[in-house]
């Protein structure tokens, strides 16, 4: 089957990829061509563990091409994957639609027989209605159909989700489109991988249903943590007790600085917008939203304490910006918060990251980027543990200690406990959701 895929970023790339690794003759196009170009020369423009290797395989096999060509792409395409941005729309809230509707409406104007145009953007139920009336208008003779079909992959583990997902969702209207659509999951079917077959509406409901869900859960947990501060009440143990609850599951029940990335922030504002405009406020999503803001607030003045309430002239060292650990992805880090807030006080800030320099030099300006953990607490008032890379998980406690100027450290992932930063010499050390160092009894 010949599929075409609009968008190489996280999520096109991966499921153009993976789609050749089923066997599928599949052309990715994207409108950047530097992406492309780059592509062409078998490199990823994202960091994604395994793509580069997993991308070349189906290059060389002869079933994945790069191209900024869309008509070309489209030819004897029976499906055409959306796989573009969706980012907030400035100002209320919404999905921005203006690339998914610019793609629907270049599709139209391009195809020449019947094709299934698949949404695998997140978008607002609705949108592909919207995306058929679109097309419908815009090319009146084209036999088509839509598909929505959200993605759930993981930046970082993205192709073990795509290639193992706990599901796959397909909306769709008509049979001759389901039938395309297992065609092209048809290892996954074998696989017996769950498979929901649903409408339109929710299908698109449920990406937004789920994301809003992980971030309430994520959101709980970090405001028990703040509790358990004020209470005595170690979060590690509360979380550990909590999900061995079969009801409730461990997963994504780890305190935090707040959470960010690619889509819980735009798509818990999105839902919050669609509740609005149905007149269905999403009380609980828009608290959660709310929440999570003032924690990841509450994380500057966490440090601020640890600086005995002043960052200025304070050498901080940020270990970790991305907003999580195996990818460069930066948008809504936590990061981007804290690090502006520490320079602004009069802080010197001193990054590393194992990938996120790339993406970060621009997105924070006035900071020193370094190799690694111990050449950035070097002579440091403060180590901030940020991201927790596998790198800072075993990190030489002592030897950070030791050329500090002052040993004090922010574990925003707990990574550590008490009596490691005791042992290694630390004066200070703060977590999360558990008692500081110094008046804790360990
Ligand atoms: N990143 C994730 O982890 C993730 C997970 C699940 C779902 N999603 C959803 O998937 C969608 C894509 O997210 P992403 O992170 O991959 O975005 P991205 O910004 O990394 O990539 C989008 C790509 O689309 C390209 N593009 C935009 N308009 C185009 C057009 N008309 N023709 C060709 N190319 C075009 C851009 O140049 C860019 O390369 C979003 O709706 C997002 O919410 C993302």
């Amino acid at each position: 089957m010949k599929i075409a895929v609009i968008g190489t970023g996280y999520v096109g790339l991966v499921s153009g990829v993976c789609f050749s690794d089923f066997g599928h003759n599949v052309v990715c196009v994207d409108k950047d061509p530097s992406k492309i170009d780059k592509l062409n020369a078998g490199q990823v423009p994202i960091y994604e563990p395994g793509l580069e290797e997993l991308m070349a395989k189906n290059v060389e096999a002869g079933r994945l091409s790069f191209t900024l060509d869309l008509p070309a792409a489209l030819e004897d395409a029976e499906a055409v994957f959306i796989a573009v941005g969706t980012p907030t729309r400035r100002g209320d809230g919404h999905a921005d639609l203006t690339y998914v509707m610019a793609a629907a409406e270049e599709i139209a104007t391009l195809a020449k027989n019947y094709i299934v145009i698949v949404t695998k953007s997140t978008v607002p139920v609705g949108t592909n209605r919207k995306v058929k009336q679109t097309v419908h208008k815009a090319n009146p003779d084209l036999a088509f159909d839509v598909a929505s079909n959200p993605e759930f992959l993981r930046e970082g583990a993205a192709i073990d989700d795509f290639m193992r997902p706990d599901r796959v969702v397909v909306g769709v209207q008509t049979d001759r489109a389901a039938d395309v659509m297992a065609e092209i999951y048809r290892p996954l079917f074998l696989r017996d991988f769950p498979i929901v077959v649903t409408d339109l509406e929710s299908a698109e409901m449920i990406k937004y249903a789920a994301n809003a869900f992980l971030a309430t859960k994520i959101t709980f947990i970090n405001e028990i943590a703040a509790l358990c501060e004020r209470t005595g009440a170690d979060v590690k143990q509360v979380a550990k007790g909590m999900g061995l609850d079969g009801r409730i599951g461990n997963k994504f029940l780890h305190a935090g600085p707040g959470y960010g990335g690619s889509c819980f922030p735009k798509d818990t504002k999105a839902l919050a917008r669609i509740g609005q405009e149905n007149a269905v406020p999403m009380q609980i999503t828009e608290a959660v939203i709310k929440v999570n803001e003032e924690i990841k607030r509450s994380m500057v003045d966490k440090l601020l304490d640890l600086c005995d309430g002043s960052f200025n002239g304070k050498i901080v060292a940020v270990l970790g910006v991305t907003f999580k650990p195996n990818t460069d992805d930066m948008r809504d880090a936590p990061a981007l918060t804290i690090i502006p807030a520490l320079i602004g006080g009069g802080a010197k800030v001193r990054v590393t990251d194992p990938q996120g320099r790339h993406e970060g030099e621009a997105l924070l300006p006035g900071v020193n980027w370094v190799e690694d953990a111990y050449k950035a607490a070097r002579n440091a008032d403060l180590v901030v543990l940020l991201t927790e890379w596998n790198e800072f998980r075993a990190l030489d406690l002592k030897r950070i200690a030791k050329h500090m100027a002052t040993p004090r450290m922010a574990d925003l992932r707990n990574i550590y406990a008490n009596k490691d930063a005791k042992k290694a010499g630390f004066q200070s050390y703060v977590s999360i959701g558990r008692l500081p160092m110094h008046s804790s009894s360990d």
